[in-house]
């Protein structure tokens, strides 16, 4: 078995991923969908999720240092993408068996001081925020509801919505490892007509380059990991910045998504329903083979873009995985506010303490791939795996 977390985890002939080519007219082709689609007047495409973020809360308009509630279980982007927005997250902490923040939480926080102008919601991992609820408190206290679907893109909520049609506005994310997967992109969807006349510039030429190459990179490494020629290439090719991070580049200003990522991600749009079906079955096994002691709260709308479990020593379970070929250090994520695995902690405003669940479970969470290159018998082969190393360690 050779699977990983990231990696290209999604991609395959069919993925589209290694075609060269694409035409001028892909970005049109793709907002037009997206509007369609999510049955919006207006859909900007970016090169990144986060840019998308902080130009759906920029268009709110909302006064300089707002503050815009979010998951206190997130990523950096997100924080850069309300920060560099001109506005100040504010933390609402998630419950120690599920990863979104409650509507009880937020009405809380609605209640007390500072007062919140906006709401973002981010269905974790493809798991539903109680987005009813979260819908009729923002309606309540009239501040407007943000869906960022860096994680969900495709999920229907149990009213039947699609996440992404229900708030004022919403973020999508074509980034590596995504739902959407096309390397790099992402779209500010809204739902009035705005003022902007986007003239984006392109992102850097470097950058460019690297995510082209990305999925080529990927494959080799994914393909030679087991003779250490893999590690090679990957140390190498993260030295020279030949591999883009995830958590490469600012969230503003928003740039212009090239065509070749325009078509790639209108490709995976197609494929979508399929795609989540395969990954629900993959959570289902994991549902079914694991103890539900390590499980977190099901909901039957949940997409799984990764199945999420707690354990108490991560690190040692996630080594031990490595020696059956099953490469999960890419934990998303192991700090209330993460950077990539690894990587010094960024300053943010966050303040040890402030969300006391987000702590406990981002020092305890590992995720289980669903893509595509897990079958239902390999992630049974895993669950088995973690059954033995939970019985050596009892
Ligand atoms: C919840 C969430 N929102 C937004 C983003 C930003 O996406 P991107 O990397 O496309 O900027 C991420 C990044 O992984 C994320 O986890």
């Amino acid at each position: 078995m050779n699977i990983f977390n990231s990696l290209g985890s999604n991609y395959s002939k069919r993925s589209g991923a290694y075609s060269l080519g694409s035409d001028a007219k892909a970005p049109a082709r793709l907002q037009a969908y997206l509007k369609q689609h999510y049955r919006a007047p207006e859909v900007y495409l970016t090169y990144k999720g986060r840019e998308a973020i902080a130009l759906a809360l920029e268009q709110l308009q909302l006064p300089k240092g707002s503050s815009v509630a979010i998951n206190g279980y997130t990523c950096y982007a997100v924080y850069e993408a309300i920060t560099q927005a001109g506005l100040q997250p504010l933390y609402l902490d998630i419950e120690k068996n599920q990863l979104n923040f409650t509507a009880e939480r937020l009405s809380a926080a609605l209640k007390g001081s500072p007062k919140i102008n906006a709401v973002m919601i981010q269905n974790t991992l493809g798991m539903p925020a109680d987005i009813q609820k979260i819908k009729t408190l923002c309606a309540e206290y009239k501040v407007p509801l943000v869906e960022d679907l860096a994680h969900s893109i495709g999920m229907s909520y149990s009213s039947g919505q699609e996440a992404g049609t229900v708030g004022a506005a919403a973020a999508l994310s074509f980034s590596q490892d995504k739902m959407i997967d096309a390397v790099t992109g992402g779209a500010a969807v809204l739902y009035w007509a705005s003022k902007i006349q986007p003239n984006f510039a392109s992102a850097p030429l470097g950058h460019r380059f690297t995510t082209r190459l990305y999925p080529w990179a990927t494959w080799l490494i994914r393909q030679t990991i087991r003779l250490q020629i893999g590690r090679v290439i990957l140390k190498l090719m993260k030295s020279t910045k030949l591999l883009p991070g995830p958590m490469s580049g600012a969230a503003t200003p928003a740039h212009k998504l090239p065509s070749w990522h325009s078509h790639i991600a209108l490709q995976s749009y197609g494929q979508l329903p399929e795609l989540i079906a395969h990954r629900q079955r993959i959570a289902a096994v994991y549902r079914e083979w694991l103890p539900s002691t390590l499980q977190f709260s099901h909901d039957d709308t949940a997409v799984y873009l990764r199945f999420p479990i707690i354990v108490d020593k991560p690190l040692e379970l996630i080594a031990q995985l490595r020696h059956y070929g099953v490469y999960l250090s890419d934990r998303w994520y192991d700090a209330p506010i993460a950077v990539a695995p690894r990587q010094v902690l960024k300053q943010t405003t966050y303040k040890k303490g402030e969300c006391p669940n987000a702590e406990y479970v981002a020092a305890r969470m590992v995720n289980l791939p669903t893509h595509i290159h897990v079958s239902e018998k390999k992630a049974r082969a895993i669950a088995e795996h973690i059954n033995a190393w939970l019985e050596s360690k009892a």
